[in-house]
């Protein structure tokens, strides 16, 4: 328990990461979309570095068929360990060796078909039990410029005692894309959750704040995962449990701080690589060197 309330700690955290990955196959037909690299280390990675930064214990991976690439790279690699120590190649030992702490753990547990994330993030009851856990979709990677945005909202949880949404404005026909809340009592950075919808034409989204990845539920939402019917897209849906839950428990939407890129777009994904690469400490000076030179030599030239 915190010292100073009754309220369990966050130290669990859900990575559903048995998504198809369609819009990026064929690279995802083997991997994972969450395995791939944004300049030196996966996505999933970027999302587990901000859940222990956070605070978070128990890592639980739901993972698809035939993907075994997350396992992999979360356990230990003696092999590689041992040639890296043979040809003496310290740094990259400990890079190796420091992907999960040893306070940490990793739990797995396969999601058999890909029916929806409400579907994958029940696949996690077993483990996660009766205490109120994160939700860390990794193809949402965050900067959170100086403080990760699942330690804000940990922070948000610890202060308000409910579930808490990690939400962005989204303006436009984009706002269809995601799950949307309605809100009242908005402050500017918190607002409480009135209603949501997922996927909302865009004529009829009830705000501009879309639903980003990263939740952090109170365990109630499990009771309510069991019994939502099938919904957008044919899928279970996360959405849907958290409108359900709305009728119990006071819902949070809150404004991290920080910048989104939405990974599991190509266009996202590539402004991603190229952002973090101009602040990756090898690559900035000659990444930016080299975009300056393309750009004079004709490199967005449409001609
Ligand atoms: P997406 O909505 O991005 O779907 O899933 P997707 O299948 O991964 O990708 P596209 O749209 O086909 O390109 C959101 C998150 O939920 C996970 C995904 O891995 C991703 O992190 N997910 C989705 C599951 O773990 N299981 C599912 O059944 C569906």
């Amino acid at each position: 328990m915190n010292a100073d309330s009754a309220l369990p700690p966050v130290r669990k955290a859900v990575f559903p990461v048995a998504g198809l990955g369609t819009r990026f196959l064929p690279a995802t037909k083997a991997s994972p979309k969450e395995m791939l690299p944004v300049v030196d280390k996966p996505l999933v990675q970027y999302a587990v570095e901000e859940a222990v930064a956070a605070g978070v214990e128990v890592l639980v991976f739901i993972n698809g068929r035939n993907k075994n690439s997350i396992p992999d790279h979360f356990d230990k690699a003696y092999e590689l360990e041992k040639e890296l120590e043979a040809r003496g190649k310290q740094q990259m030992l400990e890079v190796v060796q420091g992907i999960v702490p040893d306070h940490v753990s990793c739990v797995y547990i396969r999601q058999a078909e890909a029916l929806g994330l409400g579907h994958a993030v029940l696949c996690a009851r077993p483990v996660v039990g009766n205490e109120p856990f994160a939700v860390l979709l990794a193809d949402d990677l965050i900067d959170g410029k100086g403080t990760p945005s699942l330690s804000q909202m940990v922070e948000m949880h610890a202060r308000h005692g409910c579930s808490v949404l990690g939400v962005e404005e989204v303006d436009g026909p984009d706002i269809s894309r995601y799950g949307v809340v309605a809100t009242q009592q908005d402050d500017g950075d918190t607002a409480s959750v009135t209603g949501i919808v997922e996927k909302p034409p865009h004529a009829e989204a009830p705000s501009n704040l879309g639903v980003v990845g990263r939740y952090i539920l109170t365990p109630r939402i499990f009771d309510l995962l069991e019994r939502v019917p099938r919904g957008s897209g044919g899928e279970y849906q996360l959405t849907d449990a958290i409108a359900a839950l709305l009728e119990y428990e006071k819902v949070l939407a809150y404004r991290f701080r920080g910048k989104r890129y939405d990974c599991g777009s190509k266009l996202g994904y590539l402004q991603a690589t190229v952002e973090y690469a101009l602040k990756h400490p090898e690559l900035h000076e000659p990444f930016r060197d080299y975009l300056r030179d393309a750009i004079d030599n004709g490199l967005l030239r449409e001609d």
